[in-house]
């Protein structure tokens, strides 16, 4: 499947949003992605409030994709309170939802997990005082180490971590810095920068952001939200060779 050199070509896209009147939204552009890469990679906010007929409707264009998807679930699609009914419905429909397993395809690893929100650097918030504050920071950590689980069980060469939320406030610039830390969590940085095989970082949620980044630990980072690649890229969706 890989091509000439030996890559493999991966597509990327965040924020699909699918809304209940979506009629075959994606089905044309999952064709068009099946004929230029290996792998399809979700980044979350696959539906526009985690409801079941919008992940029906996703889940009926995934069914027509020829190549592998797989990805994460965003916030939007917990807003009904149902998130493992959407992963459901777009499991059965062929997706892998990346979360407590990563995979191998063609040699390449995935490992991937919704993430969370809590800031960067000086402005990460440290689990302190009020149970609720350190509930909040608890989902960030957790996040955090099931990523690294996830990445540590991989034993590839070549690895994509796969996100929602931001690893890294280099992609997020464009949105209103008073916001980053609702963007992400540095602690999903520091998870990837353990280790050496990871070649590239997806992620979405920031739609106003940037497309290219590096982590502290210089891994590349590509902020996928397809309001960020359309108009740069002039097509929803991005192709990485890894
Ligand atoms: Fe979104
Ligand atoms: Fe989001």
């Amino acid at each position: 499947m890989a091509n000439e050199n030996g890559k493999l070509r991966v597509a990327a896209i965040g924020d699909l949003h699918v809304q209940e009147t979506d009629v075959a939204p994606y089905r044309e552009m999952f064709a068009e992605i099946g004929s230029l890469a290996d792998v399809l990679v979700l980044c979350g906010d696959l539906t526009n409030f985690g409801k079941t007929p919008e992940a029906e409707i996703l889940a009926d264009d995934i069914k027509s994709c020829s190549i592998p998807v797989l990805g994460v679930l965003g916030n939007h699609d917990y807003e009904c309170g149902q998130p493992e009914e959407v992963a459901r419905i777009l499991h059965e429909a062929g997706m892998t939802i990346l979360d407590e397993q990563a995979v191998e395809i063609e040699g390449v690893g995935f490992a991937g997990v919704k993430g969370f929100m809590g800031g960067y650097g000086r402005g990460e918030l440290a689990p302190f005082g009020e149970p609720i504050a350190k509930a909040f920071v608890d989902e960030a950590m957790n996040e955090a180490r099931k990523l690294e689980n996830g990445l540590r069980s991989l034993r590839t060469e070549r690895s994509v971590a796969v996100l929602h939320y931001s690893p890294t406030v280099e992609t997020l610039a464009g949105e209103p810095g008073e916001i980053f830390q609702y963007l992400g969590s540095q602690r999903l940085a520091d998870a990837i920068d353990r280790f050496d095989h990871v070649k590239a970082v997806v992620h979405g949620h920031a739609h106003h952001g940037t497309y290219e980044g590096r982590t502290p630990g210089g891994t590349p980072v590509f902020n996928v939200a397809q309001f960020v690649l359309k108009p740069l890229l002039g097509k929803p969706y991005a192709i990485l060779e890894v």
